[in-house]
Parts: C-alpha cells; structure tokens; sequence
C-alpha cells in the first residue's frame, strides 16, 4: 500500500515546489497512511449506508482513508474529521465510528439518515463537535451509563431530527466542557433538561425550541454564568419564569415564544446584556415596565399575543438600538406619541396590530427610515397619514386598517409615489367616500398586495388599478362599487386572488376574467414577498406560508347577470370560485367540471335553471359547495363527489329531487342511487384523508373563506 502511493506520486515529475514540500512532510510522518483500524470503523459507516452520494468512488479499502473525501487526519494519521455534511447519505450511523479515538469533529448534517444515534458517539472520548442536524434520526437518547468518565464534547447538535422520549439528565454530568447543545425540533416530552452548570461552567447555548417540552423552566439555569442564548419556543412550557433565570445577566438571547408562560416581565430588566426579547405568544400579564430603558443592548423586543397592558413606558425610547418592536395583540393603551421615535434610528419592524392606543400616529415615526414593516392596524387613533411617510424609502409593507382615516384620494397620491411599497391594507377607512378615478393617482410600482375592503366606497373600479402591473392579489370586498368590471382586468397579468363580493357590480361576467393569465395558468402564484404574517380570518390566524396563497376569484353578493361564459373551464387554477348571490341565470355551464382544483364551489342564490352537470362530481378537491336558492332541476348526480354535501348545500331548489334532499326521485331511481352513493362516499373519505394529510385543507378553508380583513 505505502509503495503503490510512493510509485504513484513518483510518476509525476515534481513540477511545483509545493508540491516537494508536500511530499517531504508526506515522506516525513511516521505513518503514511491510516491505521486499518480505522479504516475499517470508517467502512462500517460506508456499510451501513443505503444510499452513500457517492462516496464509494474515493473510499476504497485499497487508498489511504486519510485521503477519503470528507475525512482529514492528524500528522500522525489519526482521523480527526468526518465531515459529510449535504451528501445525500441514507441509512443508519454505524457505533463503530465511537472506534475512531482521535476523532474530533464529526458531522452528517443535512442528510437523510435514520435510525438512532450511537451512544458510542455521545460517549466518545475525543469528539469535541457532533453535528447530525437535519436528518430524520428516531428514538430516544439514552441516559449515559453512571461509570461514564467526563467526555470531552463541546458542541451537540442533534436539531431537526425526529428524537422522542425525555432528554436525558446524565448528558450534563459527564460533558463538563459542553458550550452548546441544539435539540431544536424535535418531539422530546417531560421537562426542559435541568442543567447544572456547576459542571458544566462553560455553557453557553441552550436551544430546545419546537419539541414537546413541558412543566416550568427549571431554576438551575442561575448557576449559568456563562449562559447566552436559551431558546426553548414552541413547547408546551407553563409557569411563570423562575427568578432564577433573572440572575443570568450574560443572557443576550432569550426566546421564549408560543408556550404557555405567564407572569409580569418585572425581573426582565435585570439581564442588562440582552439582545433578542421574544416572550410573544404566551399569557403575560402587566406592563412593560420603565426600567426596559436599561436594556441598552436590545435589538429585537417581541411582546406580541399575550394578555398585556398599560401604557408604555416612555424609557422605550432609550432602547436605541431596537430593530424590531412586534407588541400585536395585547391590550397596550395610552398615546403612542409618548415613544420618541427619533431616538431609534434602527427600527425596521414595528407592529402594534390590534391594541387600544389612542392619539395621533406619532410624527416621529417618519424619521425611522430604516423601516420595511409598519402596522399600525386596529387601534383608536384619530388624525391622518402624513405626506412625510414618504421619507421611509425602504417601507415595504404598510397597514392602517381601521384607523378612522378620512380621504382616500389624498392617501392613494401620497402611497401612490413610494416605490418600496408591497404591500397595503388600509380597509375599514374612508367610511362612505368616493372611490377617486383620478387619473393622477399611479405609481405603486411594486405594489402586489392592495387591500381596501370595508370601506363602503361609492363609484366603479378605477382605471388607475390596471397600471398596477405587478399586483397579485387585490381585496375590495364590501365597498359599494357599481358598474361593470372592465376589460382591461386581463391586463393585471400577476393577478391571481380577486374578491370583489358584497358590492354593487353590474353586467355580465366579462370574458376578459376568463383570460386573466394567473387564473388560467395551474402554475403556483407569484410568491407574495411580505415583511409581516399576514391575518385574514382574525389577528389570531396567522396565514399558513406567505408564498402559497390560492386562486382565488370572489364575485358573491353584486347584482351580476346573465350567464356564466363557458369559458369559465380555462380558469384551471382557480381554488375557490364564488358567484353566489347574484342574478346569474342560465345553466350550470358544465366546464365548470374541468376545474379540478376548486376546492370551494358557491354558486348559491341566484337564478340557475336546467340541471346540475353530472361534470361537477370530477371536483374531487372540493370541500365546500352551495348551490342552494336556485331553480334547478332533474335529480343530483350521485356517482361522485357531490353526494357527500349536505341538504343545505341544495336547499331552496323545488324542482330538484335526490336521496340527500326532502324531495326524493322516483323511489326505484332512489334504491339504486342508494347503493352507489354509499361505495362513493367509502371512496371519498379515503380520499379525503389522504388529500387532508398532504394539503391541510381544512386549515386552507377555514382561512381563506371567512373575513378577510385583517392585514
Ligand atoms: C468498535 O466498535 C464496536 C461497536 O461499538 C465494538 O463492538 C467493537 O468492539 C469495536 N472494535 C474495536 C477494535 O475497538
Ligand atoms: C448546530 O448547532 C450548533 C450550535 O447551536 C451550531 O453552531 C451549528 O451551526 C448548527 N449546525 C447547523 C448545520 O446548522
Ligand atoms: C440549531 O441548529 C439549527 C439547525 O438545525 C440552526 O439553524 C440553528 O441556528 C441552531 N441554533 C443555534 C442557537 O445555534
Ligand atoms: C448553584 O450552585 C451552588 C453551588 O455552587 C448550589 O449551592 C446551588 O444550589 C446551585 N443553584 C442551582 C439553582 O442549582
Ligand atoms: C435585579 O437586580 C437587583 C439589583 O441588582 C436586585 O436587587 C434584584 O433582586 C434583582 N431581581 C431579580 C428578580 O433577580
Ligand atoms: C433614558 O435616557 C435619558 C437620557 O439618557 C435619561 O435621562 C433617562 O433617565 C433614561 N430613562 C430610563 C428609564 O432609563
Ligand atoms: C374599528 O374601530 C372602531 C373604533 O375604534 C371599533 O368600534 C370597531 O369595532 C372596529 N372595527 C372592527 C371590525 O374591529
Ligand atoms: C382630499 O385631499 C385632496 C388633496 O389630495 C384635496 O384636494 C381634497 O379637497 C380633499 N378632500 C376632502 C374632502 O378633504
Ligand atoms: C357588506 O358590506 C357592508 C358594508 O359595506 C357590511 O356592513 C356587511 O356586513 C357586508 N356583508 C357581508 C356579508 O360581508
Ligand atoms: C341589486 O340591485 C337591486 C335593484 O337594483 C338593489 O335593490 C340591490 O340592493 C342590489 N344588490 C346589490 C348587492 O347591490
Ligand atoms: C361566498 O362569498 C360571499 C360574499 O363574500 C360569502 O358571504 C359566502 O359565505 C361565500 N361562500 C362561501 C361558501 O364561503
Ligand atoms: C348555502 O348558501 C345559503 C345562502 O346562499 C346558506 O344559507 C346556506 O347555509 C349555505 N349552505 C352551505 C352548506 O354552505
């Protein structure tokens, strides 16, 4: 083996010095290649391995195993490195590697193995750095035996795996050197590892968050004197949070989200060296308190979701350093204006969605120009958007619902001109105006999310919205807006979710709808760049992924008439489509079959005659479907999915007749249908689960079909 590399380097004429020099200290060690040994511990990695990203090409048993790809070794030939991060790996971890005694980093990140982890590796007497994050390794972590001398272990990271069970309480007592330990999604139940750092003094880095963990924070944590990041969000965590913890002053991140934690932030203020505030999404009571202003250090303070109140304190001001400010949903109340914005230069997120602040919008705020996210929805302000906003040159998502703002024209020019724009809600405003026609209201360059619903505006749709060529998604439920929809609809070529119910439009429905590219194409939406969560049924509900909203086009409660155009059938994308209460006649054009995505079907109240498309049971997708108060007729089809809807979804039609309905056919019809609809409901059950399972559907409807207003 030595002499069939030496004869190997000897046939290259040495052309680089480098290249001596390589060969002198190659020449010059003692072993010139890895020990069989652990070749060998290294083979039963590869043996274990279904699926090795191709690792066989260069590891070979006839090669020196130092020279693997992925391997490194000391001078002495020593493995100290397997580092296989990205490979595409399948199968299990061999516990021959724990064989590997000078091994010290060792990671499989980013791969898809599975099985347990080797407590030879956990006990390993050299490993200082064990990365298996991201793979889809089970089971539990066994608690080390008690005769296990101290480990050397620096850095476990076992996140984004599919561990269960309870994390073992001896991994503390033997790895006294430990700095951090990342178990981040997991499922691991019972109690937050309860750390002592009286063994472990140098720990540093705590990261449990998306895993199962209940009961209190343990107290322990105030022998950490070295402690800087605990994160433990998602999980079932309860309690109020142990003074013990308040003795931590090195925290600098400190992540506590969506769990059920309670209590005031009275002792907060004592962990002077924090960065990162995330306590949202608990059961916090009480205000924030003044001494908030020591945190100097704080960049980004989320309160949001919890139970708190009172006004803040105007010491937040001294938090220069804040980036993000996110206290939505609670109770805050009191002026706004007592925060002087002037004094953070660095804010870029600042949400209060849904809270009782009064007073103006504070003037101050237009000096942030380092803000991409304001939301300032649902509280009681008075006063209007100053012209200023357009100072905040990087302001990508703005929303102002419900804000008592008056005079949409003067708003729409002074938003019109900000070309960082993306996103606008500024619903439940403008009470009663009048939609403006205005020519001179343009720009919105980037504009893709525009939402002024509920606004009960009088006049058409504007002229200026076709100019807005990069708009996917355009909310103007509830106004009062009349007329037709006009052609140049088709021009808003990114247009892909349309609500225009509870209006007052007239006219037929236009063919151009039936050629907007977004709705015809199967293709998924343009993703939707937001800043913020969006809320559409109310503040709680956030919106699944930004980037995966439906197709959606809501046409329901206007006063459209004649048909529906056959062309309906190119609409191939389209999710939800609802025409209901409107003065639509004519048949069920059964194109509509074609459209097998429609997961919500709602043709109810109008003034459809003849009989229902035996096309519509192609509709395996749809979970909601109306076509209740019509003038339909003949028997509802019962090969298929539309035989699972109940009597509502078919109330109000005295002409039609089917097993589901009062009003049943000719009884022999009847007996046959009875048997046919039963195999198909058997069918669609399974069906629907497995679609559920894959799609979340329900979570989809809920949220999509209900208000939408929230921004
Ligand atoms: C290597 O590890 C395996 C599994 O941990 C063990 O059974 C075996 O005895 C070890 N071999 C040597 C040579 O240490
Ligand atoms: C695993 O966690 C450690 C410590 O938290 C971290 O340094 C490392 O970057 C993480 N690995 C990956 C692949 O993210
Ligand atoms: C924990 O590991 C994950 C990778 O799974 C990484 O993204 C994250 O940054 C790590 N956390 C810390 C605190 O290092
Ligand atoms: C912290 O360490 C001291 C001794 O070093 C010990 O008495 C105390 O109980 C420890 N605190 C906790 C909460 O573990
Ligand atoms: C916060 O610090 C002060 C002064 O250092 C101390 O008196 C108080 O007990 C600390 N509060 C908590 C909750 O640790
Ligand atoms: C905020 O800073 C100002 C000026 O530095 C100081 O006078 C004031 O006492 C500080 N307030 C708090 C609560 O820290
Ligand atoms: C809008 O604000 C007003 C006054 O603040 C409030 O009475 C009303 O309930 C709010 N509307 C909604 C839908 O929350
Ligand atoms: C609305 O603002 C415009 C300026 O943009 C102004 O000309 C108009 O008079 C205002 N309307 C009302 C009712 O104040
Ligand atoms: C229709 O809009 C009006 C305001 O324009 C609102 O009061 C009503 O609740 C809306 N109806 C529905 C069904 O959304
Ligand atoms: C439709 O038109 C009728 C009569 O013109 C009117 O009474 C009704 O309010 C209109 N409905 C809607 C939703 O606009
Ligand atoms: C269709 O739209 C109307 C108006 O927004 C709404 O009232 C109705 O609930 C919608 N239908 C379904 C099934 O969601
Ligand atoms: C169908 O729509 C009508 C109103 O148009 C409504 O009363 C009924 O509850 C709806 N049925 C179902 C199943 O959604």
């Amino acid at each position: 083996m030595k002499s069939l590399n030496r004869s190997q380097r000897s046939r290259f004429p040495i052309p680089f010095f480098g290249l001596a020099l390589v060969l002198l200290v190659f020449l010059a060690s003692p072993t010139r290649s890895c020990t069989e040994q652990e070749k060998s511990s290294l083979l039963q990695l590869l043996a274990g391995l279904s699926q090795d990203g191709g690792l066989t090409a260069s590891w070979r048993s006839n090669t020196d195993c130092c020279r693997w790809e992925g391997i490194s070794c000391s001078l002495n030939r020593m493995v100290t490195d397997v580092v296989l991060a990205y490979r595409g790996l399948e199968g299990s971890i061999s516990p021959f590697l724990g064989n590997l005694t000078s091994l010290l980093r060792f990671d499989l990140s980013h791969n898809l193995l599975s099985g347990g982890l080797p407590l030879e590796l956990l006990q390993s007497s050299s490993i200082l750095v064990l990365d298996v994050s991201f793979n889809r390794l089970t089971g539990g972590l066994s608690e080390l035996p008690s005769s296990t001398p101290v480990r050397p272990l620096q850095v476990l990271n076992i996140s984004s795996n599919l561990f269960t069970g309870r994390f073992p309480s001896t991994i503390w007592e033997v790895m006294k050197s430990l700095v951090a330990l990342n178990a981040s999604t997991n499922s691991f139940t019972g109690q937050m590892p309860t750390m002592s750092c009286v063994s472990a003094p140098s720990f540093a880095v705590l990261e449990l968050s998306f895993n199962k963990f209940s009961g209190n924070i343990p107290p322990g944590l105030s022998n950490c004197s070295l402690l800087k990041l605990l994160s433990a969000g998602n999980n079932h965590l309860s309690g109020t949070l142990p003074d013990e913890l308040f003795k931590v002053t090195t925290l600098e991140h400190l992540s506590l989200p969506f769990n059920w934690l309670e209590g005031e932030l009275k002792g907060i203020i004592n962990l002077t060296n924090l960065v990162t505030l995330d306590l949202g999404k608990n059961e916090f009571r009480g205000n924030i308190p003044e001494s908030i202003g020591e945190l100097k250090k704080l960049e980004e303070l989320l309160l949001d979701h919890n139970s708190m109140s009172g006004e803040l304190p105007s010491a937040l001001s001294n938090c220069t350093n804040l980036v993000t400010l996110d206290l939505k949903v609670n109770h805050f109340n009191g002026e706004f204006t007592k925060i002087n914005f002037l004094s953070l230069p660095n804010l870029k997120i600042l949400d209060i969605l849904s809270n009782d602040f009064t007073g103006t919008i504070p003037e101050s705020i237009y000096s942030c120009s380092k803000l991409t996210a304001l939301r300032l929805s649902f509280n009681h302000f008075h006063g209007q958007l100053s012209e200023k906003i357009g100072n905040l040159k990087s302001l990508s998502f703005l929303a102002l619902v419900n804000l008592s703002l008056t005079n949409i024209t003067r708003t729409l020019q002074i938003l019109g001109s900000s070309r960082s724009l993306t996103t606008i809600f500024i619903g439940f405003n403008f009470l009663h105006e009048t939609m403006p026609e205005d020519d001179n209201i343009g720009g919105f360059e980037n504009l893709q999310v525009l939402s002024m619903n509920y606004c009960s505006l009088s006049g058409t749709l504007p002229g200026w919205l076709s100019k807005l060529t990069k708009l996917g998604m355009l909310f103007l439920q509830s106004n009062q807006l009349t007329g037709p929809i006009p052609d140049w609809i088709s021009s808003l070529k990114l247009l892909f979710y349309l609500d225009l119910s509870n209006n007052s439009f007239t006219g037929e429905i236009p063919t151009a709808l039936m050629e907007m590219p977004m709705l015809k194409s199967d293709k998924t939406a343009p993703k939707i760049f937001s800043e913020l969560p969006l809320y559409f049924f109310s503040p709680f509900v956030e919106y699944l992924k930004p980037g995966a909203f439906p197709k959606v086009l809501n046409l329901g409660i206007n006063n459209f008439t004649g048909v529906i155009p056959e062309e309906i059938g190119q609409l191939q994308g389209l999710l939800l489509l609802n025409l209901s209460s409107n003065k639509l006649s004519g048949e069920i054009p059964q194109q509509i079959g074609t459209l097998t995505n429609l997961q919500l079907l709602d043709l109810s109240s109008n003034h459809f005659t003849s009989t229902i498309p035996a096309t519509l049971n192609n509709l395996h997708f749809l979970s909601k479907f109306n076509i209740s108060n019509n003038d339909l007729e003949g028997s509802i089809p019962t090969a298929g999915q539309l035989s699972t809807f109940p009597d509502s979804s078919f109330d109000g039609n005295p002409k039609l007749c089917g097993l589901m309905i009062v009003n049943h056919c000719g009884s022999a019809e009847a007996a046959s249908e009875s048997i046919i609809s039963r195999e198909q409901i058997g069918s669609k059950v399974i069906f629907a689960i497995a679609f559920g399972a894959f799609f979340g559907v329900g979570v989809l409807y809920d949220q999509m079909v209900l208000a939408r207003y929230f921004g």
